[in-house]
């Protein structure tokens, strides 16, 4: 029977590279395939896994029999260049009130695009915490986020592979600035093949009250969450979207921390 992920390197030739697939298969728990030299990946897929961590090169990709994905830093970089620039119209950043210094988590990490412009607002006095739950996910991303130099003063992004309901009830109060979340959307629209497979890997349960309490009895500022305009996500919440471009599928909204003065320590308990 087929894993459903294993490991290994783009090609045989490199002893290096094949070393650190192997030492981090071990590490991550997955099987390890000894890919012989001038063999493709596609007659593996299915027979030895459904899914393979290829290490190359140039970094990790996630390959499955529909698409791969890679680590892109792309949509973070021209965020990054519009804050540069003196724009103001980061929604993230501005219902934040992100500042130099301050301590982010961001309890939906993906591929990491949110966290890196969180790391470049917070910069290298800051912090920034990232949680993903999906394992192949957490992998593109954390090793992604290794290898890439921002180029700029930046806060070190810590990517965390862990179930954010189950972190948030051990984080102390007002342990972080602010909480962020952007789950997946729940009714899908077209999105880019590279999109596919990161919603092939995702976790897809959606934001719930008692993640939304702990992450308000975490935060000492703001907990910020993103959604899409067509569904009912923040309204299950009792979340107001703030208002933004109405060409814009995004909505956002916030919520104030707990008062602890007693709003926390009921969801402590
Ligand atoms: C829409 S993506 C986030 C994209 C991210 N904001 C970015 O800028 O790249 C949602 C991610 O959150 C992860 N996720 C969803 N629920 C989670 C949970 N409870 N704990 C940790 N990660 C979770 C999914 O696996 C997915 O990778």
């Amino acid at each position: 029977m087929s894993a459903p992920l294993a490991v290994t390197v783009s090609s045989q030739i490199d002893p290096v590279l094949c070393a650190q697939a192997k030492e981090h298969a071990r590490q991550w728990q997955l099987p390890y395939w000894d890919r012989p030299r001038k063999t493709g990946l596609e007659g593996q897929l299915g027979v030895f896994a459904d899914a393979f961590l290829v290490l190359g090169s140039d970094g990790w990709t996630l390959r499955d029999a529909s698409g791969a994905l890679r680590f892109t830093p792309n949509m973070a970089w021209l965020r990054i260049k519009r804050l540069e620039a003196g724009h103001r119209d980061d929604v993230l950043v501005r219902l934040c009130e992100l500042a130099p210094g301050h301590e982010v988590l961001d309890g939906t990490l993906g591929l990491g695009a949110d966290a890196l412009v969180c790391a470049h607002v917070v910069g290298p006095t800051g912090r920034v915490v990232g949680v993903e739950q999906s394992l192949p996910l957490w992998v593109i991303a954390s090793q992604g986020l290794t290898r890439f130099d921002p180029g700029r003063p930046s806060a070190r992004i810590e990517a965390l592979h862990a179930d954010s309901a189950a972190l948030l009830p051990t984080l102390a109060d007002r342990s972080f600035d602010c909480v962020l979340f952007d789950p997946m959307f729940e009714k899908p629209r077209k999105a880019a093949p590279a999109f596919d497979v990161l919603r092939r890997y995702a976790t897809q349960a959606p934001l719930d009250a008692q993640m939304l309490a702990h992450a308000r009895r975490v935060a000492r500022r703001w907990v910020v969450v993103k959604s899409a305009r067509y569904t009912p996500a923040l309204k299950r919440l009792g979340l107001t979207p703030e208002p933004t471009s109405r060409f814009s599928n995004i909505v956002w909204a916030r919520v104030a921390a707990a008062s602890h003065h007693g709003e926390g320590a009921a969801e402590r308990e």
